[in-house]
């Protein structure tokens, strides 16, 4: 069985991003799971704050990314670039630095999103790019989804109901996870 966690950087309760995300659980091939987890409740970073210890939320977000095959981003763009909210998870996650190798080393990310504009977060999953290198992840480039004009791709209950995105999103999920399987 693979397993993938899937993190919306996205707080807002009507979120594309999450929406996109609880889409994705349905769409996954067999003998795989895609479990959600939350950045809600992480701190913004502070050194000072890393000197009495590593907040529990940070703690547990890191235990459940080492007990996945990969892992999923699903961002939204701000600014043409990654949403603060994010990254300061991501950098958390990163510490302390030792841990880097134990969390991000070698383990597949991927990275859609989506935006109600027309580009549909491709800047922001550019942006991601460095990230992933820097912290020596083994990123999934195969496809890529960008979900533009989002305001017509969810219902109001934050519901898929586009069903090319759909096909995309099923096909982009078929094709991350056959990367993690070969992988072992
Ligand atoms: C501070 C801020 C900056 C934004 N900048 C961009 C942007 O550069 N490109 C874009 O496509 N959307 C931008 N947006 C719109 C977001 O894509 C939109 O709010 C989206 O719904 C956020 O994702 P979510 O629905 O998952 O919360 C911005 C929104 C905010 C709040």
């Amino acid at each position: 069985m693979t397993k993938v966690l899937g993190i919306s950087g996205s707080l807002r309760r009507g979120s594309y991003n999450s929406a996109l995300l609880r889409a994705a659980t349905r769409l996954m091939p067999d003998d795989a799971t895609l479990e959600i987890a939350s950045i809600r409740g992480i701190p913004l970073y502070d050194g000072d704050v890393e000197a009495q210890g590593i907040p529990a939320t940070v703690s547990q977000l890191k235990e459940a990314i080492i007990a996945a095959d990969g892992v999923l981003l699903v961002t939204p763009e701000y600014n043409n670039s990654i949403p603060g909210v994010f990254k300061n998870a991501i950098d958390w996650l990163s510490r302390p630095a030792s841990d880097i190798g134990r969390v991000f080393g070698g383990r597949g990310f991927a990275i859609i999103g989506a935006s109600p504009g027309g580009f549909g977060t491709i800047l922001s999953q550019n942006a991601w790019l460095p990230v992933l290198r820097t912290l020596g992840t083994q990123a999934w480039f195969g496809a890529r989804l960008m979900v533009s004009r989002a305001g017509g791709v969810f219902d109001e209950g934050g519901n898929l109901k586009d069903a090319t995105v759909e096909e995309r999103l099923r096909q982009f999920l078929a094709g991350y996870v056959s990367f993690l399987r070969a992988r072992g």
